[in-house]
């Protein structure tokens, strides 16, 4: 298999990342995250979740982030709905998906949605068909695909039973995720390859977070499978409230610094990109996670403090 000439990211880093930040970001800075992330370049971008404000409370402003976004031809804006009470209220804000995450461990399932496997199938259901009535694309995340935060290890048949689950309710997309960062390409292509028994290569992605420093690597091992669709996230923000001890998303400049390094085309613009990220680090106060955007910055003379 050749190597894709072109990859598609998906921008999860007001979502992903921002729902695992303790301190409070307002919805106007989200906004003009959002703003600066369209700006680069991007096409693909998951800017909120309609989930309970009890389990996460940083995504309560849901509705406001997305009413404030000045949409932009060609980007689709995704929101995740963990059951109908979110699609429901997704609805009105007008995405262009959703997706609903199950988990790939019944341990992970209880602790981020608090019901099993089987029943989160059954809430998702009703939520893909609604969606769909509604002329909505449904991605799915199979949290914990390559370890567990409360299981440990995960095999390949794991991934399998729930990329069947997903597809036996229409689910149109499978994103394949690595929550909290222990796989490695081995592992990473054996399960891969379980998902695209089921899906079309256009249809599955991999989410990698980068805790133990493998995240490029296992892209570069779904890329020699033909993967070509990522999730990514902005300076490398997140984790998952549920997923303690995991470190962020994989940083979008740093995939894309690998990316075009390997003459891969994204549509990105690496400056910009760099430019979002310290827009949303400085919110924070603190430095981008990203090797590529604190490198880059220091090249532009940008002093970037040590965390
Ligand atoms: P539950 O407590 O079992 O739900 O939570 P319930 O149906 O019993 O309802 C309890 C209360 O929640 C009720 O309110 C409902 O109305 C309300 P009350 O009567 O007590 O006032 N409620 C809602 N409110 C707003 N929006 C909703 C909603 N649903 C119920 N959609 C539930 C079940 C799924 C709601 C809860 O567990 C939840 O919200 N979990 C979300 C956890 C989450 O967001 N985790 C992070 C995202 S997953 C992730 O990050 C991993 C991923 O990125 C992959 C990776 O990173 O590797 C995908
Ligand atoms: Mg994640």
């Amino acid at each position: 298999m050749t190597k894709p000439s072109r990859v598609t990211l998906v921008e999860v880093g007001p979502r992903d990342g921002l729902q695992n930040e303790a301190q409070p970001v307002g919805a106007a800075d989200k906004v003009a995250l959002v703003h600066r992330l369209q700006d680069a370049g991007c096409r693909e971008i998951e800017v909120t979740s309609f989930v309970s404000p009890k389990w996460v409370p940083q995504m309560a402003d849901n509705a406001e982030v997305m009413a404030g976004i000045a949409r932009k031809p060609g980007v689709r804006y995704s929101v995740l709905t963990p059951n109908l009470k979110g699609l429901e209220a997704a609805l009105l804000s007008k995405p262009d998906e959703v997706v609903v995450f199950g988990a790939a461990t019944e341990a992970f399932s209880r602790r981020n949605i608090n019901c099993s496997i089987e029943e989160s199938f059954a809430r998702f259901e009703p939520v893909v068909a609604a969606a769909h009535a509604a002329g909505v694309k449904v991605r799915g995340a199979i949290s914990c695909a390559f370890g567990c935060p409360y299981q440990g290890a995960v095999s390949a048949d794991e991934v399998e039973r729930v990329v069947k689950l997903m597809k036996a309710i229409g689910v149109d997309h499978c994103g394949v995720a690595d929550t909290i960062g222990t796989g490695t390409p081995g592992a990473v292509q054996r399960g891969m390859e379980r998902a695209l028994k089921h899906y079309p290569l256009a249809e599955v992605s991999g989410h990698f977070h980068d805790t133990y420093g493998q995240a490029l690597a296992n892209i570069y091992a779904c890329l020699e499978l033909g993967i070509h669709v990522f999730d990514a996230s902005i300076a490398g923000l997140g984790g998952c409230p549920y997923a303690k001890g995991a470190t962020g998303n994989v940083a979008t400049e740093d995939v894309v610094f690998m990316l075009h390094g390997l003459g891969i085309e994204t549509g990105l613009d690496l400056d910009k990109l760099v430019d979002a990220g310290a827009f949303i680090s400085g919110v924070l106060g603190r430095p981008p996670v990203s090797r590529a955007g604190k490198a880059l910055l220091a090249k532009r003379g940008v002093a970037v403090a040590v965390a």
